[in-house]
């Protein structure tokens, strides 16, 4: 096949990565096996380009953030297993931060969104997403995606479910504004999502959703349970929830360190939560094999439904 004919901008972009770090030469080529979904990397390439107003100066600046995420991620692991706590513990030290920082919020959004398509796990996880909860919900309804981050597992959904409305709820206003993009670039209807700016601890509303994206949020919170129960008063009886948590792993803004998958079970049978599949990801291959070793990174991800 040929890539770079196919799919130009994600072409150009991976080998801007291999140039600009040696870890993505080595971890590139291991990407694109059979599975690898080139159509999805192109189209996330190419909104990338248009949400960075198709400016190519800024859009390899952009892609840049995924290298200084992947450096940061090394960095806070070493300090992690160092130290053997995160750099902050409480919501109130990490808010400070986003308030702080020039843009008003994390400043890993754009490393986030190209991790999804150039990092091995977050593949994976779409993968996971894809076959385990799109495709199984009905033909319509409603989806929460709280934190919505860069938007791009609400996106994901609604290009897939077009009967579906959505709601994405984020803390942070560049967030916020980094959602809406990636739906308008991906020409998502405008009256079927709404993103709001809210602190979810403090989100009041009622109204429940057939479907909730829950992605790398207990990390971020104090009380993960309460979250959890929170989450599951805004399922319908029998909605589903995609969960993923941080395990043991560096993040700028995780206060909340989980040491294994076995805790997350317990937290999520707490609330009330019900596993129905579960993917469990070691990030560093040398882990592969002992996934409940515990004090190893780990993406941990799971369907969850209402315990009955
Ligand atoms: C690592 S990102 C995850 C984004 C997205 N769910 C994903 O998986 O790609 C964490 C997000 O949580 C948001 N956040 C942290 N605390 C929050 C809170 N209390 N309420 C709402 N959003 C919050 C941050 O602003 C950030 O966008």
């Amino acid at each position: 096949m040929d890539i770079e004919k196919k799919y130009p901008m994600f072409h150009e972009t991976s080998v801007h990565l291999e140039n600009k770090a040696n870890f993505f030469k080595i971890s590139l080529p291991k990407l694109f096996d059979e599975k690898y979904n080139f159509e999805l990397a192109e189209r996330i390439c190419q909104i990338g380009f248009k949400a960075s107003e198709n400016n190519r100066e800024k859009y390899f600046k952009n892609v840049n953030g995924l290298i200084e995420l992947s450096l940061d991620f090394l960095k806070l692991q070493v300090l992690l297993e160092k130290e053997g706590r995160y750099l902050y513990t409480t919501f109130e030290e990490v808010k400070k931060m986003y308030e702080s920082s020039e843009d008003n919020g994390p400043n890993y959004l754009w490393g986030l969104y190209f991790s999804e398509v150039f990092w091995k796990i977050h593949c994976n996880l779409t993968n996971f997403f894809i076959d385990e909860f799109i495709e199984k919900a009905d033909k319509c309804g409603t989806v929460l995606e709280v934190p919505i981050g860069t938007g791009y597992y609400l996106s994901e959904f609604l290009l897939k479910k077009n009967n579906w409305n959505g709601l994405g709820i984020d803390l942070a206003k560049n967030a916020v504004n980094f959602a809406e993009k990636i739906c308008h670039f991906n020409n998502i209807e405008k009256q079927r999502y709404s993103i709001v700016e809210k602190d979810f601890t403090t989100y009041t509303k009622q109204n429940k959703f057939e479907r909730i994206i829950c992605g790398e949020f207990l990390e971020h919170v104090e009380d993960p349970v309460k979250i959890m129960k929170q989450l599951s008063n805004l399922l319908t009886t029998d909605g589903k929830i995609f969960l993923t948590a941080a395990i043991w792993s560096g993040g700028v803004d995780h206060i909340y360190l989980y040491e294994n998958p076995k805790q997350v079970r317990q937290h999520i049978s707490e609330a009330g939560l019900m596993i129905e599949k579960e993917l469990v990801q070691p990030v560093f291959d040398k882990d592969k094999e002992y996934p409940e070793k515990g004090k190893i990174p780990i993406n941990y991800a799971a369907i969850l439904s209402k315990s009955n």
